[in-house]
C-alpha cells in the first residue's frame, strides 16, 4: 500500500488554487495513486451545510451574522467534521488528500484578518480536528493586481460575506499567509501564481518531487 500524504492549497482569494487542485489530482492519479479532492470550508455534507451558513450568513442581521471567535467556532466545527469523516480514513487506507484550504486560511482569516490570537485558532484545531496538519502545504501568491482580474471573471453575481471584506482585511490575510512560510519553512512550499495555469502547476510539481520519490 502506498503511504498517503496529506497536500493543503491556501491563499488569499482569485489565487487559482482550485484550478491547481483540479491539475494536481489529475497528475497524480496518472502517476496511479488513489487521490480524494476536497475543499474547506466543506467536504462533507455536515461541513457543507455549514460553509451555505458561513458564506451566505444570515439574512436580515445587517451583514455581521456571527462575532469573530463565533465564525472561527464554526471554521473549527466544519473542520473537526471532515477531518473525522472523510480527510483521516482517506489517509489511512493510504489515498493522497488534496484540499483546497485548510487549517492556515483559519489562522490568516479569522487570525490575521478578524484579530484572533493565533494561539487561539490553534486550540481550536487542537479540540476539532486533534491538531492535524497537511504533510505539505502550497501557499499560491500572486499580485493584487491579478487577484482582482480573476476574481471579476469569477464572481460575476458579486462575493461571499468572507470574500466581500474590504481591501485592508484581505491585506492582513495575505500578511499573515506569508508570515506564516517565512516561520515555518518545512511546513510550506511558497508558489507564485502570477503565470498561467500550466506554469504554476509545473512549480507546484516541482515542490512535490521530495514527496513523490
Ligand atoms: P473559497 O473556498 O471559495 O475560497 O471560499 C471560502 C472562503 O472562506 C474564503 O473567503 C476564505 C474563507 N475561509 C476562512 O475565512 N477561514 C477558513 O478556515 C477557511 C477554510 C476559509
Amino acid at each position: 500500500m502506498t503511504t498517503g500524504r496529506f497536500i493543503a492549497l491556501e491563499g488569499g482569494e482569485g489565487a487559482g488554487k482550485s484550478t491547481q487542485a483540479r491539475l494536481l489530482a489529475e497528475a497524480l492519479r496518472g502517476k496511479g495513486l488513489d487521490v480524494v479532492t476536497t475543499r474547506e470550508p466543506g467536504g462533507t455534507a455536515g461541513a457543507e451545510a455549514i460553509r451555505t451558513l458561513l458564506l451566505n450568513g444570515v439574512e436580515g442581521d445587517g451583514g455581521e451574522s456571527w462575532n469573530p471567535r463565533a465564525e472561527a467556532l464554526l471554521f473549527a466545527a466544519a473542520r473537526s467534521d471532515h477531518v473525522h469523516r472523510l480527510i483521516r480514513p482517506a489517509l489511512a487506507r493510504g489515498a493522497w488528500v488534496i484540499c483546497d484550504r485548510y487549517f492556515d486560511s483559519s489562522r490568516a482569516y479569522q487570525g490575521g484578518g478578524g484579530g484572533l490570537s493565533d494561539a487561539d485558532i490553534s486550540t481550536l484545531h487542537a479540540i476539532g480536528s486533534e491538531g492535524l496538519l497537511p504533510d505539505l502545504t502550497l501557499l499560491v501568491e500572486v499580485s493584487p493586481s491579478i487577484a482582482v482580474e480573476r476574481l471579476a471573471l469569477r464572481d460575476t453575481e458579486g462575493s461571499d460575506r468572507i470574500g466581500g471584506r474590504d481591501r485592508a482585511y484581505h491585506a492582513r490575510v495575505a500578511g499573515a499567509f506569508a508570515a506564516f512560510a517565512e516561520t515555518e519553512p518545512a511546513r510550506f512550499a511558497r508558489i507564485d501564481g502570477n503565470g498561467n495555469p500550466q506554469e504554476t502547476h509545473a512549480l507546484i510539481l516541482a515542490a512535490l518531487a521530495p514527496l513523490l520519490s
